[in-house]
């Protein structure tokens, strides 16, 4: 994802060059149908009928796709030590000229259940068996913010590991990456913030998340707060992305119901806001796509069982597909809306996200409404929600899809309104001033100040 994503003009958004095909003219057998033998096999024609790929200007877009090692798989936490080694040899150009005969990682963590699960012990055993050395750096409670980062960084310039790891949800990765590419760039965190460029590829970084959401694994920024500035935002750069990512579901099974719901709503809003980028593509459009199918079935379930391993495999499986899909072509609105949000209040990521996201289709609906559609579609095709209504038109589908996602996050016990996670009104005109950014620029349709208030008018 790219903060500087121009603003693309409306045609490049694709959608308006999809031709409305001409309804075919009954035949003499359909005449003598009775009307719910008609309906039925105009729901039918409906669903098979209509374009499944709706951007169809995709010879116009250009795209590269990056993508790290990765690994998947039961306890592939514990395969750490082959990943370093793997690593090694071509990224010694990059590591510091100490001796490299003993391997040393510094393991970032949080305030995470890994600890009391047992599962950071396996992977420092682990470690300690392939004669690796291990520091811990505890970044504690809270969201990310630049004094984790430069605590680390000095941490990493005394101690001289050769690797950075980060274990843990979101914060705790963006904080490791921000170390890894820090360390070996100089300065401190805010220097980034202010447009500082990583010049240098920073420390090999590992990623191994221990929550289903974030994407945050896959993704070259980490979002920090600087609270002597009065802000949050992203540090950015292809030189931090992770060198490897290993994707053990295990480490989810011991994430409460609160955050595996905060995490996966966050999953799914970060999948359908990629699907419906102005930056989409066809690679990014296959990953959202499977990630939305991955985890809408799967939501409710998850937090009611969170010891079912398969559900926790899809969880992870669809986060990181969600990730990798807005990695590439951006967020929309409701991150917009969310950063300025969640600087200003002390709410989970996701629950904002959660909240957001139906009012934001509302507000799309129109630009959106083939791609909801879409979307709306794969979910019924899952019996999850209520069925697809092929006489409503295409933004009335779009807002059909917005009341599943309410029905699907109340499940969840989501807040489907602002005032409900406690937003003041009042605050309505420092968020829509604070409202900017690359996931703006993405959404499909570019916000006035006055659609924002609205926006925000509903929503509360
Ligand atoms: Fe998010």
């Amino acid at each position: 994802m790219n903060s500087e994503t121009p603003d693309l003009p409306e045609e490049e958004s694709g959608l308006e060059q999809i031709q409305e095909k001409e309804a075919p003219k009954p035949t003499e057998t359909q005449e003598k149908l009775s009307e719910d033998e008609k309906k039925q096999i105009e729901m039918e024609e409906d669903f098979i009928g209509k374009p499944l790929i709706v951007h169809t200007e995709w010879q116009d877009v250009h795209f590269s796709f990056p993508a790290p090692k990765i690994r998947f798989g039961k306890g592939v936490s514990r395969d750490l030590p082959h990943a370093i080694f793997e690593l090694l040899d071509p990224m010694l150009p990059y590591i510091h000229k100490a001796d490299i005969a003993q391997p040393k990682a510094m393991i970032v963590i949080g305030e995470s259940s890994i600890k009391t699960s047992g599962a950071l012990d396996g992977i420092l055993e682990a470690c300690k068996n392939n004669a690796i050395e291990t520091m811990v750096y505890s970044i504690g409670k809270g969201e990310a913010n630049v004094d984790m980062v430069d605590e680390g960084v000095q941490l990493a310039l005394d101690e001289k590991p050769h690797y950075i790891v980060g274990i843990g949800g979101g914060s705790v990765l963006d904080v490791a990456k921000a170390i890894a590419g820090i360390a070996r760039n100089g300065g401190l965190a805010e220097e980034y913030h202010e447009g500082k460029p990583f010049e240098v590829p920073g420390l090999p970084f590992i990623a191994i998340p221990t929550t289903a959401g974030t994407g945050s694994e896959i993704t070259n920024n980490a979002v920090l707060i600087d609270k002597t500035q009065n802000f949050k935002k992203s540090i950015r750069g292809n030189q931090i992305i992770a060198k490897y990512i290993l994707l053990d579901p295990e480490l989810t099974l011991s994430c409460p119901p609160d955050v595996t719901a905060h995490s996966g709503v966050d999953a799914l809003v970060q999948a359908i806001e990629a699907y419906t980028s102005r930056k989409s593509h066809p690679i990014a459009d296959i990953y959202a796509m499977q990630a939305i199918m991955l985890i809408a079935p799967n939501l409710r379930y998850v937090v009611e069982h969170g010891q079912d391993y398969a559900a926790r495999s899809e969880m992870m499986l669809g986060s990181f597909f969600a990730g990798v899909a807005f990695s590439n072509v951006g967020l929309g609105l409701v991150h917009g809306l969310a950063h300025p949000i969640g600087y200003k209040y002390d709410i989970p990521h996701g629950k904002i996200c959660g909240a957001l996201l139906p009012w934001v289709i509302e507000y799309n609906t129109e630009k959106s409404a083939q791609k909801y559609v879409k979307i709306a579609r794969v979910i019924g095709q899952l019996d999850l929600f209520t069925k697809f209504e092929p006489e409503c038109n295409d933004s009335e589908n779009g807002r059909r899809l917005a009341g599943m996602i309410k029905e699907v996050f109340s499940q969840v016990q989501i807040p489907l309104r602002l005032q409900d996670l406690g937003i003041l009104k009042e605050d309505f005109d420092w968020i829509a001033e604070n409202t900017k950014g690359g996931s703006v620029n993405t959404n499909p349709r570019i916000p006035t100040k006055e659609d924002l208030l609205d926006l925000l008018e509903k929503a509360w």
